[in-house]
Formats: C-alpha cells, sequence, structure tokens
C-alpha cells in the first residue's frame, strides 16, 4: 500500500515514522517534505494532484482549515483518504471528496514511537475490507481504538492531547524535584523511568487504579500525604477543567 501524506509536519512526520513504510509527501514547505522523505524514506511529489495519482490512500495531515482547499488540489485523484483533521466530521469530507472512501481518525504523536492511540471512527462506508486495512495501517503503530463519531471529541481530549499532559505533569515533578535538591539531570531520570514502570504497572493491573494505589499506600503514610496534597490542589477538577475546555474548542 503507497502511502501519501498532505503535511509533512508534527503529526505527518510522527505517522510516517510510525507506518515505518516509505511515503509520498507534499508540503507547503518543500524542504520539509525533503527532510521527512529523507528521514522515513520515499520521495516529494510535486504538488497535491502528482501525490494524489501515486497514492493508494491519502493522509490528511494539513491543518483543518485547509481541507476545501487540499481537496481541490488532489484535482480528483484521491483513491482513499484518511483523516486525522481535528474537528472535521466525516460529512464533510465526503463533501470535499466526493465519491472517495474517507476514513475519519485521530492519532497522537506517540505513534512516531510505535506507542501510540488511534481513534478510529467505526464507519466502514459499506466496504469491510478497506476498512481492516486502514485499521491494519494504524495498527503498525498504535492501540486502534474504534468507536462513533461523536465519542471522537472525548478521544481527542483524553488521548490525543495525552502526550502534552504528561510532559506537563513530568516538568511539574521534576521542577518539584529540582526544587528539594535534586540535580535535574537526576530528576529527569527519575521521573522518566518511575512514570513509564508505574503505566506499566496499572497495565498490568488490568487498569485498576484504585488497587494500585492502594499497593502503595499505607494508612497515615507518605503517600497517602502526597496524595492527599494533590487532591486538596484540585488534580481531578483540573482534569475535568482540561477535557471540558478541549470539548468547547469543537475537538
Ligand atoms: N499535533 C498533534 O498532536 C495532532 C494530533 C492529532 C491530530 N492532529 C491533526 O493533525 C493535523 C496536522 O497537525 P500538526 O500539528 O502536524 O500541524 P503542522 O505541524 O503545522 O503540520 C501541517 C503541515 O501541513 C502543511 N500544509 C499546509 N497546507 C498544505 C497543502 N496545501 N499541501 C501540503 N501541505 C500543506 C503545513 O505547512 P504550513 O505550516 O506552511 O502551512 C505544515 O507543514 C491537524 O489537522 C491536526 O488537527 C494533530
Amino acid at each position: 500500500m503507497k502511502i501519501g501524506l498532505i503535511g509533512s509536519g508534527n503529526m505527518g512526520g510522527a505517522l510516517a515514522r510510525g507506518f515505518g513504510a516509505p511515503v509520498v509527501c507534499s508540503d507547503v514547505d518543500a524542504g520539509r517534505a525533503r527532510a521527512l522523505a529523507d528521514a522515513v524514506g520515499g520521495s516529494v511529489a510535486a504538488d497535491n494532484a502528482e501525490l494524489a495519482a501515486a497514492a493508494d490512500v491519502v493522509v490528511l495531515a494539513h491543518k483543518p482549515g485547509q481541507l476545501a482547499e487540499v481537496a481541490a488540489q488532489t484535482a480528483g485523484g484521491a483513491r482513499t483518504v484518511i483523516s486525522i483533521l481535528n474537528g472535521v466530521s466525516l460529512a464533510a469530507l465526503r463533501e470535499a471528496y466526493p465519491g472517495v472512501p474517507v476514513y475519519r481518525t485521530m492519532p497522537n504523536v506517540a505513534v512516531a514511537v510505535w506507542q501510540g492511540v488511534v481513534g478510529l471512527v467505526d464507519d466502514d462506508g459499506g466496504d469491510p475490507e478497506r476498512f481492516a486495512a486502514v485499521r491494519e495501517l494504524f495498527e503498525r503503530c498504535a492501540e486502534v481504538v474504534l468507536l462513533p463519531e461523536g465519542q471522537l471529541g472525548i478521544l481527542t481530549a483524553i488521548s490525543g492531547v495525552g502526550p502534552a499532559y504528561t510532559a506537563l505533569v513530568a516538568e511539574a515533578q521534576i521542577d518539584a524535584a529540582v526544587r528539594a535538591g535534586l540535580p535535574a539531570p537526576v530528576a529527569q531520570r527519575l521521573v522518566g523511568a518511575s512514570l513509564a514502570g508505574s503505566v506499566a504497572l496499572l497495565r498490568a493491573n488490568g487498569m485498576d487504579t484504585l488497587a494500585t494505589r492502594r499497593s502503595v499506600t499505607s494508612p497515615g503514610g507518605v503517600t497517602a500525604r502526597g496524595l492527599a496534597a494533590l487532591e486538596a490542589g484540585g488534580l481531578r477538577a483540573a482534569f475535568d477543567d482540561a477535557l471540558d475546555a478541549v470539548l468547547e474548542g469543537g475537538a
């Protein structure tokens, strides 16, 4: 399957690395497309019409507001279209690419290291075989979650933005450790290993968060005091507010 990527920015690059196959790519900045093609193997299309003609599957990795412009540039040549555009409905995609099978997804940037999450809207467009091929493409680099289109915004607010949230949480812990006296490189190693191990443990426990917390929390002990401080600081409310903020912005 020849993959075409329209947009060679953050997510285009992450997906190209995750797919692990040569791509044909394009970008407004031809140098950016060339750098990506050189990094992952593949070629640069002279324009989006050439890309659409060369690719079996065209992945839209430009900005959402560029939908109509890019669709016009492909000149009706796309055979299958996969969108990662935030907030752009299947109906809008079908209008932009009439008669072309279209699929709506929401990946996160961890696809670049083969540990992504991809939400895939569970509408196979009447072609289960093609839908399975799209799903398999993303399974190369991610856990693929099928869900109705109406729930994709919630997935975006959890896993789409998740790497940024985790980076912020890690940064807060590193800064706290530095404030308490640890050298920054030591703090970074500790937080990285602690996060990775904690997630592995949680998943081994079937994501039973309560059991995992209890296993490290003795009554009146240090973990209990730390957790109480986090609750008093409004951790849960902050994540609720963050989810609402993402949804209000039109995810
Ligand atoms: N970043 C994430 O974590 C994430 C997660 C899930 C989904 N998404 C979705 O992924 C898409 C891309 O996001 P991003 O963060 O990767 O943005 P980005 O880094 O700005 O990449 C988009 C690239 O597309 C290029 N582009 C614009 N018009 C084009 C055209 N007509 N033909 C070819 N390339 C064109 C842009 O060039 P210019 O900069 O010159 O315009 C830019 O290099 C967005 O629709 C977003 O909703 C992002």
